[in-house]
């Protein structure tokens, strides 16, 4: 039986957000709806999580002696990891110790936080199906790579080269020939987040359309914990940023039921505790590229993922609201609602204070929705807020939604 405290009085049921950006400010509502007390963690002060808690905290997330003392003074029972870079280790501690649980499982966090730790699980261990791939140190040792004089076999032209600790495409470049790989090696090491000097190399796969399948682990009415996916969202990435975002993806049947298959793979393993016990309960955002009945697994995010926004829209539960019920051990509802789509909407302009025209505007545009998402600072190309559209043709409702974010301009006061 679960039952659930008052907010603000000793017997609160308590959640604390690690990171709290604008996914960690949808978790939040979510877990306010439910009476839950909220705790919001992010790097800087009134990131758009922290605005809508019962407390707020500005903290290193990834130094563990500073995470190690918040948790231990808010006694959180749940630590939700919205963010990668986080002092995992610390974490995995915490848990050890029976202090805290985290959301899914400290393991999860800890093998997604970087590249390596995920692609040797779900392709090595689990045996799904990825893009070629290798790790290198050097530029030598990726020319090496690229070319098989490693005594591996080659893994040519084109390619993608990544940080293994890095995001939202930061630090990644398409090598169409030799010409390109000097240049991507530094862009790498520009743009990881943490300069050790490692990339994954991997071949490129040319998909039809690329999908993130949201799947929920969620304990049922036989105390079991249970795997839900929620209808695919089709997505654009551009420069590895997600543009727009539609649900449901179209697929063909044989695709549909292998990327489930392999969704279902790697959350079961990321699920389980250090005991190898099912646990992980939560939403999981695993992204697959797909041609025809053929599907690849790409990587997964151990929580709601920036292209499942849309579900704001179209779920009668969204992604935020299913990873909030799972977490507490609540039953889930992944159906759809009706179809619908989401378009980023950027900063375009960088400054703090920033004032947004055309609101009105923008949700004059039939079956159209919005959420600004109050971030103190823009950049260029930092993501301000998202319009959603539903509509049963998906087309239309990517156009709505293109239309509605196009009329909402953000600038300096
Ligand atoms: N091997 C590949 N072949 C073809 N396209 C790829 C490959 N790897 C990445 N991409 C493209 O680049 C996008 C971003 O890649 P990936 O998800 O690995 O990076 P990321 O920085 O983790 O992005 P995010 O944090 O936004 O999920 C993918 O969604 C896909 O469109
Ligand atoms: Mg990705």
């Amino acid at each position: 039986m679960t039952t659930f405290g008052t907010p603000l009085a000793p017997h609160a049921t308590k959640v604390m957000l690690l990171g709290s950006g604008e996914l960690g400010k949808e978790v939040l509502i979510a877990l306010q709806r439910l009476g839950v007390e909220t705790i919001a963690v992010d790097r800087y002060e009134n990131a758009p999580g922290h605005q809508v808690a019962h407390r707020a905290h500005t903290i290193a997330m990834s130094d563990p002696a500073q995470l190690k003392a918040l948790v231990e003074q808010e006694q959180p029972g749940w630590v939700v990891p919205e963010i990668e870079a986080i002092a995992t280790p610390m974490l995995e501690e915490l848990e050890a110790a029976g202090v805290v649980r985290v959301v899914p499982t400290a393991r999860a966090a800890r093998l997604t936080m970087d590249r390596e730790g995920i692609r040797r699980l779900a392709a090595e261990t689990l045996g799904v199906p990825t893009s070629p791939y290798r790790f290198c140190d050097s530029l030598a040792q990726l020319q090496a790579a690229i070319d098989g004089h490693d005594g591996q076999p080659a893994i040519g032209y084109p390619c993608v080269v990544k940080p293994v600790m890095s995001s939202s495409g930061k630090g990644q470049s398409k090598i169409d020939g030799p010409q390109d790989v000097a240049a991507a090696w530094d862009t790498a090491m520009a743009g990881g987040r943490v300069n050790h000097g490692r990339v994954i190399v991997e071949g490129f796969i040319d998909f039809d359309y690329e999908i993130t399948l949201l799947t929920v682990r969620a304990r049922g009415a036989d105390g079991q914990i249970h795997t839900h996916f929620c209808a695919p969202v089709g997505h654009l990435q551009k420069s590895g940023d997600y543009v727009e975002s539609w649900q449901p993806q179209p697929m063909a049947p044989v695709a549909l039921e292998r990327a489930q298959a392999m969704a279902l793979a790697v959350t079961q393993n990321l699920g389980m505790d250090r005991d190898g016990q099912p646990a992980g309960l939560g939403l999981y955002g695993v992204e697959l590229f797909v041609r025809g009945d053929e599907v690849w697994f790409s990587e997964v995010s151990p929580r709601p993922h920036d292209t499942g926004l849309v579900t704001l829209a179209t779920q009668w539960q969204s992604e935020f609201e299913l990873h909030a019920r799972a977490i507490l051990g609540l039953p889930v509802d992944t159906s759809l609602r009706n179809p619908g789509a989401s378009a980023v909407i950027y900063g375009g302009v960088e400054g703090e204070d920033m004032v947004f025209d055309g609101v009105a505007e923008a949700l004059a545009v039939p079956g159209t929705d919005l959420r600004l998402f109050g971030k103190p600072e823009s950049f260029a190309k930092r993501r301000m807020g998202v319009a959603l559209a539903r509509h049963d043709d998906i087309a239309l409702a990517r156009e709505r939604a293109r239309l509605a974010a196009g009329k909402v301009k953000p600038r300096l006061a």
